[in-house]
């Protein structure tokens, strides 16, 4: 897995029995590379890019799937296992999940990138890769795929649960008590990280906030806060997704222009709050309302994972922001997959499935028509 974070390559070695919403998931090691600087930077200029030399892009795709390869080997070597099946997200370049005008007709289309050709042959076993496009030939936004783990792991017979990833856009999945998967509701709230990382690298130089200390001796100001709040992004109904379209250059210029007289660390700290509060908001307006089965829901844990659960500011305002909702805050941790490893262990599963021809989109998450076969296969 290589999120819109473009921090590097999660990989997950997970042993998967049982077949569809029964898999059982044991997870064997995990490990994280980061982009080596150029590449990093290559991958966000390619994000980012209004014109990009098609030579490069292909360039791209090739050395990725090489780094991919590389990823997967070294976990292997360290955890002494060896894998039968790999699926590979790739590097998301652009996504749009909702139609729009081209050339005379409607298009929603997104690309990821990483050659999963080059790591079936390194590795030598079958790889599925690809995974967004047939959920988008079936009318879905493509996005969030994760829902499937995340009912897998974390549906509950009495509690509702809120599964939320921390990533460069923060998503949440919403089970609510015993719902069967059509009542699963998943969506992009907002930014995660991005925000973050962005200003935190403009202003001092750094690629992240680490721990969140810089937010942490700062202040929000509330008034760019409810300015940045009146975005229709976050009233938006689900489903919806963003990424660095919403997100990117152009939403950090705006901040930015917003604070023009602010102290740094009270513009990172503004940054972090507004991941907070989109959180809160779009919890409060969109998750606990739900129904399942005609009954309204306890809403109990609210699991968080990904890179911006290392942020303790970050932590400590989403805490804040929920404790009015009586959520109980808790790390996947706590629930048997560590943070930093769920979102990779969720493309396995579905490779999985793919691997056995069943579907694993979540039509109500993702808007989709139908359920569909994700993915594509590359034979090692
Ligand atoms: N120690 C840390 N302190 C604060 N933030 C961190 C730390 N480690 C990682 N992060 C954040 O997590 C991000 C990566 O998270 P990740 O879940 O991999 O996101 P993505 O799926 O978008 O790649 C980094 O860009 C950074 O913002
Ligand atoms: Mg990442």
């Amino acid at each position: 897995m290589s999120g819109t974070s473009a921090d590097g390559i999660d990989v997950a070695l997970v042993r998967i029995e049982g077949r569809g919403f029964r898999s059982r998931l044991e997870l064997l090691a995990h490990s994280h590379t980061a982009y080596p600087q150029p590449v990093r930077r290559a991958v966000l200029a390619a994000m980012n890019a209004s014109t990009a030399s098609v030579a490069e892009l292909s360039r791209l795709n090739f050395l990725l799937g090489g780094l991919y390869a590389d990823a997967v080997l070294k976990a292997q070597r360290a955890a002494r296992v060896q894998c039968e099946l790999i699926g590979c997200h790739g590097q998301t370049l652009y996504h749009q999940g909702s139609a729009q005008a081209f050339l005379g007709r409607k298009i929603a289309c997104t690309w990821q990138t990483g050659e999963a050709a080059i790591i079936a042959a390194k590795l030598g076993v079958p790889v599925v890769s690809d995974f967004r496009p047939a959920d988008m030939a079936a009318g879905g936004k493509g996005a969030p795929l994760v829902p499937f783990l995340d009912y897998v792991l974390y549906r509950h017979p009495r509690f509702g649960r809120v599964v939320q990833n921390l990533g460069g856009i923060a998503n949440l999945t919403a089970i609510p008590a015993s719902a069967q998967p059509e009542q699963v509701i998943a969506f992009d709230t907002g930014p995660g990280n991005m925000v973050i990382d962005a200003v935190t690298q403009q202003l001092f130089g750094k690629p992240y906030d680490r721990n969140g200390s810089f937010a942490a001796r700062g202040k929000p100001v509330e008034s760019v806060l409810r300015e940045l709040l009146r975005n229709p992004y976050f009233r938006q109904k689900p489903p919806k997704t963003a990424g660095r379209e919403q997100f990117g250059r152009e939403f950090v210029r705006e901040l930015l222009r917003r604070c023009a007289r602010v102290a740094k660390h009270d513009i990172i700290a503004t940054a972090t709050a507004l991941t907070a509060r989109t959180i809160a908001l779009t919890v409060r307006t969109f998750v606990m309302p739900l129904t399942a089965n005609g009954r309204p829901t306890n809403w109990r844990d609210f699991i968080v994972s990904g890179g911006g659960t290392k942020n303790a500011t970050l932590m400590k305002m989403i805490r804040e922001e929920l404790a009015p909702m009586r959520l109980r805050v808790r790390a996947t941790d706590e629930l048997g997959v560590p943070s930093e490893a769920k979102e990779a262990a969720a493309f396995a599963l579905l490779a999985y499935e793919t691997w056995h021809r069943r579907p694993s989109n979540i039509p109500s998450a993702t808007g989709a028509q139908r359920l569909a076969i994700l993915g594509k296969i590359s034979y090692g």
